[in-house]
């Protein structure tokens, strides 16, 4: 019994359908013992996938980065997860797909006997960011950027960011904003926004942040609606002097951040920049 999962829900496994509560892997599996392998988070609304193929063509480029060969195609990988999606007959749900190494000696470095990836697919419900935290916002506090220099690849390997995050819960705030440098990078699972004068700024898609699918999305957006946006570097005290923060990711889509480091960001409440965002995200989720 794994506790608050729904135990008899079907996951996808190496090829085969079985129940969660009974699927098993190696303890030699590489992704147990090192963390190598990668992931997806796929938001699903209404019975309909969003942005799919923007997350699959990122999952082939992280297989790529991490040199894990599948030999699954964009389709094969679609048909997986619509296959699931079907089967758990779930509307609002995420589909999580996780790819690792494979089962080998443990050695550091890349398996010499041919190893085959083990993939790893399941469906679960999704509770959409509720009304309270539309309204009232996220509070954070800033921390440094411990993890390392690929932040670009969807790893499992997420210490870093399980660290970041159970720092923010003991500080009693919602999520960290971590810093490189001085510079902004990202949340401990959310890319973040900045807005001065009314210019939405996010930093660099460079190695030290992933390349979350709502970062284009959003960036999008914004020229749909004529906001005006920049990526850039960006300073630790231009996101204190900031007169909107925001974070976004596939469970939280957009959500303001009211609460900085203990001070109101702006007046403290959700700002323009972030409500004109927030009905553009709506909309395109009705019209999916
Ligand atoms: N996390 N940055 C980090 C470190 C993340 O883990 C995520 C998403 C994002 C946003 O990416 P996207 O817009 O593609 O969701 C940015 C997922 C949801 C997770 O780990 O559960």
């Amino acid at each position: 019994m794994i506790p608050n999962v729904d135990n008899d829900s079907l996951v996808y496994l190496n090829g085969e359908l079985v129940r969660l509560g009974d699927a098993k892997i190696s303890v030699l599996d590489r992704g147990f013992i090192f963390g190598d392998g990668i992931y997806e988070v796929v938001p699903v609304y209404h019975g309909k996938p969003f942005r799919i193929h923007e997350h699959l063509a990122r999952l082939q480029r992280s297989l790529k980065k991490v040199c894990i060969e599948t030999g699954k195609s964009d389709a094969d990988w679609e048909h997986l997860l619509r296959d699931m999606l079907k089967r758990s007959g779930l509307a609002d749900c995420t589909l999580y797909l996780q790819v690792t190494r494979g089962v080998a000696k443990r050695e550091h470095g890349f398996p010499t006997d041919p190893c085959e990836p083990t993939i790893f697919c399941m469906v679960s419900p999704f509770a959409r960011p509720d009304a309270k935290k539309r309204e009232h916002g996220y509070s954070v506090v800033s921390m440094p950027d411990l993890r390392w220099q690929h932040c670009d690849i969807k790893s499992v390997s997420l210490l870093g960011n399980v660290l970041a995050k159970q720092f923010a819960t003991d500080a009693g705030v919602d999520d960290v904003i971590q810093f490189r440098n001085g510079h902004l990078s990202e949340g401990s699972s959310s890319n973040v926004w900045v807005v001065k004068n009314g210019v939405l700024i996010a930093p660099v898609r460079d190695e030290f942040i992933l390349e979350g699918i709502r970062y284009v999305f959003i960036q999008e957006l914004a020229q749909k609606l004529g906001i005006r946006f920049e990526s850039r570097a960006i300073l630790q005290e231009e996101v204190a002097a900031a007169d909107e923060l925001m974070l976004s990711s596939a469970t939280k889509e957009i959500l303001p951040i009211t609460q900085y480091d203990g001070k109101a960001v702006g007046n403290g409440k959700p700002g323009p920049v972030y409500a004109q965002l927030r009905a553009g995200y709506d909309a395109a989720i009705a019209a999916l």
